[in-house]
């Protein structure tokens, strides 16, 4: 009786000095998840900088980051202004970058395809934009494979899905593939993947950047403040309207989702169940074999055999698409074949549509694949299948608390904080054609 009674005083005390003095006592889970952890890098390989810590975020020498570029790239990137190299004129200021990287659906399109010029319409994310009538079917901005996310992209060295940008990391010793057509050739400059890739995104996505166009838009004293020592011949352009939305893009971190809280030591921030699913993935599903990067990305190539997106309903692309090879389709070698890079794992409940071709609309079905390991692309030769995709024979309670982690606690529920109130121009955003200035409130 007695030590029943000394007991439950010494709870009673305990619980009471955690909460005065905030005493975080750590549960079983906690440390099998911190020694996990400590098996890949430890803690600190995994936490995220905060958005305006410019020293711990990663950037290109050529352009350091600093907050006037951050400013001017947060409006660049939604400002649907310069939209103006359209293919009909009913195009004309109607996309911004944000149309195929919307914040609300986690930096992605929101449904199987982007669509900038010659689209219509944006629903509540992304969903309501179809093709507008006055464009042919092979006319559209549209690429072949799935938009990526571009949140915490600067944690990405070689971007796009089969890493063909940037001139340093795994890129080294890649010059004879550069070519003009995949936009690769940009490496030449010796930038950095974003960098790099933003300058040909800007005249892909059919943008113009001139003197011109900055000044009528209001842009010209947001490019002197942020590049007052590139020279004036070379500040209203590409190169430097790319430096700011890198700059930007490299400050889009998803630094407040729960295991981001949880990493930098609030044990409360994760439910017990996420924390079984952060152990699940750490261990026993194998997912950090691959998704080993500080966003969960990773800068490797690997073949899991998904099918691709002509499969699955996109439009301007088909089975010979070069771009159905990942890896392979930039450096043409055996060895590189239907390898694609790892992607981050952040946001992704925010909308559907995962892998590079779209095959899968929600996270269940994801965690099943992986979980079978059973490939469903048939153009994909077996033995290019990467030999950590196998099968886990998890539990359905074990798939329950992995997409509880993936869900929930990869969930920074407070991106709108990387949108703009407005943009210089006024214009509507993400896109200004009639049905999303209706479907955005606009008007
Ligand atoms: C029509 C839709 C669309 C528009 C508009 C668009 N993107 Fe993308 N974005 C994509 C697709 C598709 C990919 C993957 C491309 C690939 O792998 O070849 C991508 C990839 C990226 C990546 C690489 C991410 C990574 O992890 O490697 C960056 C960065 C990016 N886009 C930035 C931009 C910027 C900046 C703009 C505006 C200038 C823009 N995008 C406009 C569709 C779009
Ligand atoms: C063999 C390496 C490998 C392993 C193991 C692996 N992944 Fe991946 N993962 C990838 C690659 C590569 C892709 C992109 C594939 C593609 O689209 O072609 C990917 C894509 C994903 C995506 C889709 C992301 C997006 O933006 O579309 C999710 C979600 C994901 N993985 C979660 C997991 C989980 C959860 C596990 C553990 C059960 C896991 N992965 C294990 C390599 C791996």
């Amino acid at each position: 009786m007695s030590r029943i009674f000394t007991l439950s005083t010494f709870l009673l005390i305990l619980c009471w000095s955690c909460t005065k003095d905030q005493v975080h006592i750590s549960s079983p889970k906690d440390y099998e998840l911190t020694r996990l952890l400590n098996q890949h890098g430890g803690k600190e390989n995994f936490i995220l900088p905060e958005s305006d810590d410019f020293g711990a975020i990663p950037q290109d020498p050529n352009n350091p980051l600093s907050s006037e570029k951050v400013e001017l790239g947060n409006l660049l990137f939604y400002e649907t202004g310069l939209a103006l190299a359209p293919m009909h004129p009913s195009g004309r200021e109607t996309y911004s970058c944000a149309s195929c990287h919307i914040p609300s659906a986690g930096f992605r399109p929101g449904r199987i395809q982007g669509i900038a010029d010659g689209g219509v319409g944006f629903g509540d994310n992304g969903e309501g934009r179809f093709m507008d009538g006055n464009y042919e079917e092979d006319e559209p901005d549209v690429q072949g494979l799935r938009p990526l996310s571009v949140l915490n992209v600067g944690f990405v060295k070689n971007t796009s899905w089969n890493g063909r940008f940037g001139s340093e990391f795994l890129n080294e010793e890649t010059e004879a593939y550069w070519n003009e057509e995949d936009g690769s050739e940009i490496n030449h400059l010796g930038l950095r993947g974003l960098e790099g890739q933003n300058i040909e995104g800007l005249a892909l996505h059919r943008m113009v950047i001139n003197k011109t166009v900055l000044d009528d838009l209001g842009y010209t004293s947001m490019f002197d403040a942020a590049f007052g020592d590139m020279p004036e011949e070379e500040r209203y352009s590409p190169l430097a309207a790319s430096f700011a939305i890198s700059a930007y893009l490299r400050t889009l971190l998803a630094n407040q989702a729960p295991f981001q809280d949880w990493l930098r030591g609030d044990k409360y921030a994760m439910t017990e169940q996420e924390k079984r699913g952060a152990v699940l993935f750490f261990d026993k599903a194998n997912c950090s074999s691959c998704h080993r990067g500080t966003s969960l990305n990773d800068d490797n190539f690997y073949a899991i055999g998904v099918d691709d997106l002509y499969k699955t309903g996109a439009i301007n692309t088909d089975r010979e698409d070069s771009r159905n090879l990942g890896r392979g389709g930039f450096t043409g070698k055996a060895e590189d074949m239907y390898k694609f890079k790892v992607p981050q794992l952040y946001n992704l409940g925010d909308a559907p549509f995962y892998f590079h071709g779209s095959s899968k609309e929600t996270l269940e079905e994801v965690v099943e694949y992986f979980n079978e390991a059973t490939p469903e692309n048939f153009d994909v030769p077996v033995e290019q299948i990467s030999a950590n995709f196998k099968p886990l024979n998890l539990t359905e309670l074990e798939k329950e608390d992995l997409l509880t982690f993936l869900r929930n606690a990869l969930r920074d529920p407070n991106l709108e904080r990387y949108v703009p109130e407005a943009v210089l121009s006024g214009n509507c955003f993400p896109n200004n054609d009639p049905f999303s200035q209706t479907d955005l409130g606009c008007n």
